[in-house]
């Protein structure tokens, strides 16, 4: 096979077809909302609010729930209900989105930025032990693409250096670490439920905690400071109104009755990839730890050496792979190369896992892509062999 066989230089792609459509939506979605719209109310006194907020938290393990406007406010939430503020340090991984470090910023917070491991791209948790300092409150670790950070010894530091612990879930509905599921090993969690989530309402975020009193705080900051039990003119302290609506969480709780079989799908279409990617000289899937009893999959996530496949830069990569017709993208920069958070935040030590993965191997598969069949998969794979091939050994 020459160079000009690739879809990039004019050749024939080795896909023309779409993968499965996301956000997925059926007749659940439409008979829910249309009760919403028909029945009301439309957002603050909501059945169908507090419904899907008791239905997400028990299914993940956890006690309370407290539906928001993102994932990102989940986060800025859970740290104010922390009570995380001025002079503290909340160490964060490097490869992350950009919003478990605004979250910190944002309530006034100092992120502490740590390395990540080279063979899952989750916070490292040595590195994490050797960055906290007499200031450090919280550890955010992020369940990176649907698997669980090392939560064993993440919680051992938090416990014996007395930190809190907040899990970001946004990527991670339904993974489980031994057997529990993510949003309930931490002291809060975070998830977020934007389109491309593997629960989707457009936009929107919960939080969960077995802490009856942090579930508390948080349901009345995002509504703007009320205490339930008392008038809705009574606000007891500062608050935002970051209510979800009862829209979403119509949306929502469709979404979660079909979230355990759409994630086993996208175990079974890792695994295949995994098997058969692994066989293609320059192609190493990220690791799944033996403790992660469930992966959700948000993102297939691999190692590339671009260089085994005749290019010099991974965008390259990407843009021909893309033109193959896989869907697939470059993924993070580390936190520490966007100055206004740098600016704002402590780097203790190199990020040299984290600027290899960004720089030079990380290629990212979106989730709906493991919701097609086979032969879907099968063109996945080929593609990838087919610029390996090009490339000659
Ligand atoms: C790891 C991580 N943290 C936080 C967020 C923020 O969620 P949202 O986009 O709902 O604000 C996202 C999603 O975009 C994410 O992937």
């Amino acid at each position: 096979m020459d160079m000009f066989s690739l879809a990039i230089h004019g050749g024939e792609p080795v896909r023309r077809r779409p993968f499965p459509r996301w956000p997925f939506s059926d007749d659940e979605e439409v008979r829910e909302v249309l009760e919403v719209l028909r029945e009301g109310p439309w957002s603050a006194g909501s059945q169908k609010i507090r419904l899907f907020e008791e239905e997400f938290a028990s299914f993940h393990h956890a006690r309370y729930g407290v539906s928001c406007t993102s994932g990102s406010v989940a986060l800025f939430v859970s740290l104010k209900a922390l009570g995380v503020g001025s002079g503290d340090e909340v160490i964060v991984p490097a490869y992350t989105f950009l919003a478990t470090a605004t979250a910190v910023i944002d309530a006034g917070a100092t992120p502490v930025i740590v390395d990540i491991d080279p063979t899952t791209y989750n916070i490292s948790p040595e590195a994490v032990a050797k960055a906290v300092t007499d200031k450090t409150r919280c550890i955010i670790p992020v369940h990176l693409a649907g698997c669980p950070a090392d939560m064993d010894k993440i919680l051992e530091t938090a416990e014996k250096r007395g930190l809190r612990v907040l899990e970001d879930a946004a990527q991670a509905h339904g993974a489980e670490w031994r057997g529990r599921r993510v949003g309930s090993l931490g002291n809060m969690a975070g998830f977020s439920f934007y389109q491309s989530k593997n629960m989707a309402s457009g936009e929107g975020g919960i939080i969960t905690t077995n802490d009856e009193t942090l579930a508390e705080l948080a349901r009345s900051l995002v509504n703007v400071g009320r205490d339930v039990k008392r008038g809705w003119y009574e606000h007891v302290r500062y608050g935002w109104n970051f209510r979800m609506t009862a829209f979403q969480a119509a949306i929502l709780r469709a979404q979660l009755r079909r979230l355990s079989e759409l994630n086993m799908r996208r175990t079974r279409s890792a695994d295949f990839l995994d098997e058969r990617l692994r066989e293609i000289d320059g192609v190493e899937p990220l690791e799944k730890p033996p403790q992660v009893t469930a992966h959700s999959y948000h993102l297939y996530i691999v190692r590339v050496d671009v260089k085994k496949f005749g290019f010099s830069a991974k965008e390259e990569f990407v843009k021909a792979l893309n033109a193959e017709g896989i869907p697939c993208n470059a993924g993070y920069r580390p936190l520490s190369s966007y100055w206004f958070i740098a600016e704002k935040s402590h780097i203790p030590m190199p990020l040299k896992n984290t600027e290899k993965a960004s720089q030079y191997e990380a290629v990212w598969i979106p989730q709906y892509v493991l919701l097609g069949e086979r032969e879907d998969l099968m063109d996945v794979v080929d593609a990838f062999a087919k610029l390996r091939k090009a490339a000659g050994s």
